[in-house]
């Protein structure tokens, strides 16, 4: 392959929330995987860098993390890097956050967006957990981004910060590159999933269900559910999510969202 079409295809996803607890690790994790199932090769980087935990849900002994390669970083180039990433069981490749939240600190913007372009000139996907909210680092890495998710679940807190941080984004002109992703669509909640687009005014969404057995279960064990459980319902969606977003397809409603309603008692 030429550099030019090998370029094309380096591409980022920033998986952003503006809450905390909402499944953004999850989904990070199990997108990376399923993106990887696709004969890519796909690279993580955790960049929640007080508390980040992609190394637990996956069940890494990382020998380095992002502080490591920081360090060290006047030495380091788009071939060395290969020698801090972890390899998972699935073939991701993982840069993991500091072990210390304090080392946190020691991550300046410049550094990052440094590491992240190393990571991309050895990757055909890099997937980024960025952590809750827009903090300087992470819009670094947002702005770079070609696609930006931002995971929400049906709680009015969660909507209303998602809308807050859509608007900033849009501020920005980023919002061309934003999908909405609600989590946990069918959880019992008085918010209607189909009335999500309207609130936060924005079309691009897709659905993600609740799945509490396997979602715990596979946090427990440290095996991301994509690979434990490839039939569930959420690894399904999950895989679907990788495939719309490969194809940068219109993303819509699943039929039984619409169909359901989701007002429950
Ligand atoms: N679709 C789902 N169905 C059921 N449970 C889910 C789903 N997605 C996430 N969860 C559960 O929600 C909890 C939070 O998920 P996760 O750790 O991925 O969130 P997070 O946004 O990364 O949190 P933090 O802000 O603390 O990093 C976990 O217990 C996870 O199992
Ligand atoms: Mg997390």
């Amino acid at each position: 392959m030429v550099d030019a079409e090998k370029k094309l295809k380096q591409k980022m996803i920033a998986v952003c929330s503006a809450k905390g607890g909402v499944g953004r690790t999850l989904l990070s994790v199990n997108l990376a995987i399923a993106l990887n199932k696709k004969n890519l090769n796909v690279s993580l980087l955790d960049s929640n860098f007080q508390f980040g935990d992609v190394s637990l849900v996956m069940d890494l002994q990382p020998s380095f993390t992002i502080k490591d390669v920081i360090e060290e970083l006047a030495r380091i180039d788009k071939d060395s890097i290969e020698n801090y990433v972890t390899s998972h069981a699935s073939g991701v490749k993982v840069l993991p956050a500091p072990d210390k939240p304090e080392y946190a600190e020691l991550i300046t913007d410049e550094a990052s967006l440094k590491v992240v372009d190393l990571i991309r000139q050895q990757s055909d996907y890099l997937v980024v957990d960025t952590g809750v909210g827009i903090v300087d680092q992470s819009l670094d890495i947002i702005d770079q981004a070609d696609q930006i998710l931002i995971v929400t679940n049906l709680e009015m807190t969660a909507l209303k910060s998602t809308r807050l941080m859509l608007e900033t984004l849009e501020k920005l002109g980023l919002s061309d590159k934003v999908v909405l992703v609600v989590n946990r669509y069918d959880m019992e909640s008085l918010i209607k999933a189909e009335d999500v687009p309207d609130m936060i005014g924005h079309k691009k969404v897709i659905y993600l269900p609740n799945n509490f057995k396997i979602a715990s279960q596979s946090l427990n064990l440290g095996v991301p559910l994509v690979s434990g459980q490839p039939k569930s319902n959420l690894s399904k969606a999950i895989f679907k999510m990788a495939e719309t977003l490969l194809s940068d397809q219109d993303v819509t409603m699943p039929s039984n969202v619409k169909k359901k309603g989701l007002f429950r008692k």
